[in-house]
């Protein structure tokens, strides 16, 4: 068989296409998470530590956290705080998490998307775009 011009043209094209996608995704992955340590410092690490390992029976661990299963809740619980008692990996905590009303959407999402690909197995964005519609039907 032989290759013709155009239908090779059109290979590469495809390929060019389908590599730039996805470093595009790459970078916008790699951005998400570099703001995302940042918020997380300045926000989060006082309780729950820079390593996410949480602080003895006050502070559950997010490394790791079996919490993270539940994708949505986790987002409104960075929004609107936690109060209650919750288990963390079979630990029951019953502590006050305030409320984080200085966050933006975009912020919420850099964190989020910060926290599943340390510590949650995730290797993908979690976008604003994303997390807008969910934090409309957090329950407060
Ligand atoms: C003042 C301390 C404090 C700060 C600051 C804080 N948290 Fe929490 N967080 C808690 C406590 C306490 C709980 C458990 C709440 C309960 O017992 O009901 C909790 C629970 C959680 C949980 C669910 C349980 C788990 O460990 O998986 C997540 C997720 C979480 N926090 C993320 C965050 C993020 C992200 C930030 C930063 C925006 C943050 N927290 C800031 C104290 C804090």
């Amino acid at each position: 068989m032989k290759y013709t011009f155009p239908g090779v043209f059109a290979f590469l094209l495809f390929l060019t296409t389908v590599f730039a996608c996805q470093s595009e995704e790459e970078i916008k992955r790699q951005r998400y998470i570099t703001e995302g340590i940042l918020v997380y410092k300045n926000n989060c690490a006082n309780c729950h530590q820079p390593k996410g390992e949480g602080l003895a029976a006050l502070y559950p661990p997010l490394a790791k956290s079996d919490y993270l299963g539940d994708k949505n809740s986790v987002i409104c619980l960075i929004r609107y705080g936690q109060k209650g008692p919750i288990v963390v990996n079979g630990k029951t905590y019953n502590h006050p998490m305030p409320a984080q009303p200085q966050l933006s959407d975009l912020e919420v999402a850099e964190l989020v998307t910060y926290i599943y690909n340390e510590w949650g197995n995730e290797k993908k964005v979690t976008s604003v775009t994303d997390v807008t519609p969910i934090l409309k039907e957090c329950k407060k």
